[in-house]
């Protein structure tokens, strides 16, 4: 479904990425796990097109993005839940969740994907004409993964869901993950607790200064002593 092929990223002369190559197949949960700075946010934002690779390429269902705009990559099928939630804070739930959808006409599917949306969040529904910006940091957190829903892709990319959550709240955002899986949509998710990120994921990478350095099974992953070591906190 996606490919990137030698990706490398720049900010001006800093090299972010170093040449990295992941793929994701229909109906996995991919996860990019990594240590603060490792590259996993400039991943994504290379994948929506909202960074240009200096060199490489990435492959969505055979098309390359390379010229592609970001709103274009979202109407081809690729959403994103990004990093630090970014909400409108001014504008209500609704009205959060009306621009997820903006390049979308239809009327009827809209309404279909607003519903499926309040009853994976039926907090959201309660707080429906409630300013974003006025949302506790778990529900601003599931307004952003629902407004990503909200354009109906088939490609969602999570950054860090669960940071800045209370333990309760990271396993009830990882539950509602599973479910969006259980539905038929492919997830990309880049997350620090490496141990909620390999509990729900099929496979992942694992990202260390802009390359990446280990990839496997989840379960293969879990078991890796350098992973073990330097992910998930175990002597
Ligand atoms: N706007 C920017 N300008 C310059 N350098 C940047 C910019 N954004 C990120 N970087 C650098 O690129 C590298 C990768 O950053 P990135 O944000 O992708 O990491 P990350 O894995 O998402 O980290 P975190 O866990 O802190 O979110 C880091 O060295 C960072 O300092
Ligand atoms: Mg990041």
């Amino acid at each position: 479904m996606l490919e990137l092929i030698d990706v490398h990223t720049y900010y001006g002369n800093i090299q972010a990425l170093k040449g990295i190559s992941i793929h994701v197949e229909p109906g996995e949960v991919v996860t990019l796990i990594g240590s603060n700075g490792a590259g996993k946010t400039t991943t994504l934002r290379t994948i929506q097109g909202l960074l240009r690779p200096r060199q490489g390429k990435i492959l969505f269902e055979g098309q390359d993005l390379s010229s592609s705009s970001s709103p274009e990559i979202v109407r081809l099928g690729i959403a994103q839940s990004p990093e630090g939630r970014m909400i409108f804070p001014r504008m209500t739930v609704l009205e959060n969740l009306e621009m997820g959808a903006f390049h979308r006409q239809d009327k009827a599917g809209i309404q279909a994907d607003m519903e499926r949306v309040f009853t994976l969040f039926p907090r959201l529904q309660e707080r429906i004409k409630q300013k974003g910006g006025t949302l506790s940091g778990g529900e601003q957190q599931m307004l952003a993964i629902a407004r990503a829903l909200m354009a109906r892709p088939r490609l969602l990319l999570l950054d860090e869901p669960s940071m800045g959550l209370a333990p309760m709240l990271v396993n009830q955002i990882f539950s509602i993950i599973h479910e969006i899986s259980d539905q038929g949509t492919t997830i990309l998710l880049v997350e620090q607790n490496a141990r909620m990120a390999l509990t729900v994921a099929n496979r992942g990478y694992v990202l260390q200064t802009g390359e990446i350095v280990l990839t496997g099974s989840a379960k293969e992953l879990q078991v890796n002593e350098t992973v073990r070591k330097a992910y998930l906190g175990e002597e």
